[in-house]
């Protein structure tokens, strides 16, 4: 992945946001070393960022789309409300079975549950409402996903998009690869749509906030 902020501005960002817990760095690590594509984790800074998120909502549910090993819904479960708890779908048996097990070794265990399946099948079964959503799964099935979230959104909860500046390829034009415009349709959308109000950050990889209007 291309930083699309100035590298050293990243890291100072990084060093000047508080470390991760050590079940954090445990996964991380176990992650480089057994799994493909370990820049697919949200990693420290954007990791503490959604828990600030889940924090500042007083969040009681939250839904992941994507979990890969686990790292985000950790980060977020450290910043939920008492009781409050995370589902979080993955289609990978094998990143489910990795994130399974590193859940279970951290504080959070009992507020997790990895459900495993295509998300679109599971979100329709999930009652929420859901405070807090974060979509960070296959880039081509975000509106899909935006629009089977949205009315499992709570009256003030936030549906948090990941990886929407796409390391920048989201400006090249001659990127015309299935995700990119998938990723730039999506962009043009949230930011057009009268049912909602959207704010495009430039955290990490881009992390689009949205809320519903009114
Ligand atoms: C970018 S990774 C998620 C990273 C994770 N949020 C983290 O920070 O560690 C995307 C994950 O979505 C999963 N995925 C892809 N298509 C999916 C689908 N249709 N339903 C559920 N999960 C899916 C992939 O297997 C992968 O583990």
């Amino acid at each position: 992945m291309t930083a699309i902020v100035d590298p050293a501005l990243e890291t100072y960002a990084a060093d000047h946001t508080t470390a991760p817990p050590p079940h954090l760095d445990a996964l991380a690590e176990d992650l480089r070393a057994t799994l493909d594509d370990p820049g697919m984790m949200v990693g420290p800074l954007e990791g503490r960022f959604l828990e600030f998120l889940a924090f500042a909502l007083s969040a009681r549910a939250v839904l992941e789309i994507g979990t890969f090993g686990g790292y985000s819904a950790l980060a977020m479960a450290a910043g939920l409300s008492p009781g409050g708890t995370i589902t979080t779908c993955e289609l990978s048996p094998v990143h489910a079975a990795f994130a399974r097990r590193h859940i279970a070794s951290s504080p959070f265990a009992d507020r997790i549950e990895v459900v495993e399946g295509p998300a679109l099948e599971t979100v329709p079964g999930l009652p929420g409402p859901f405070d807090l959503v974060f979509i960070d799964a296959d880039k081509a099935g975000y509106p899909a996903y935006l629009e089977a979230v949205l009315p499992k959104l709570s009256r003030r909860g936030l549906v948090v998009v990941d990886n929407t500046l796409w390391s920048g390829r989201v400006l090249d034009p001659d990127d015309t690869s299935e995700d990119t415009e998938a990723l730039r349709r999506f962009n043009d959308d949230a930011a057009a749509d009268p049912r909602l109000v959207a704010v495009q950050t430039t955290v990490r990889d881009g992390v689009t906030l949205i809320r519903k209007a009114g």
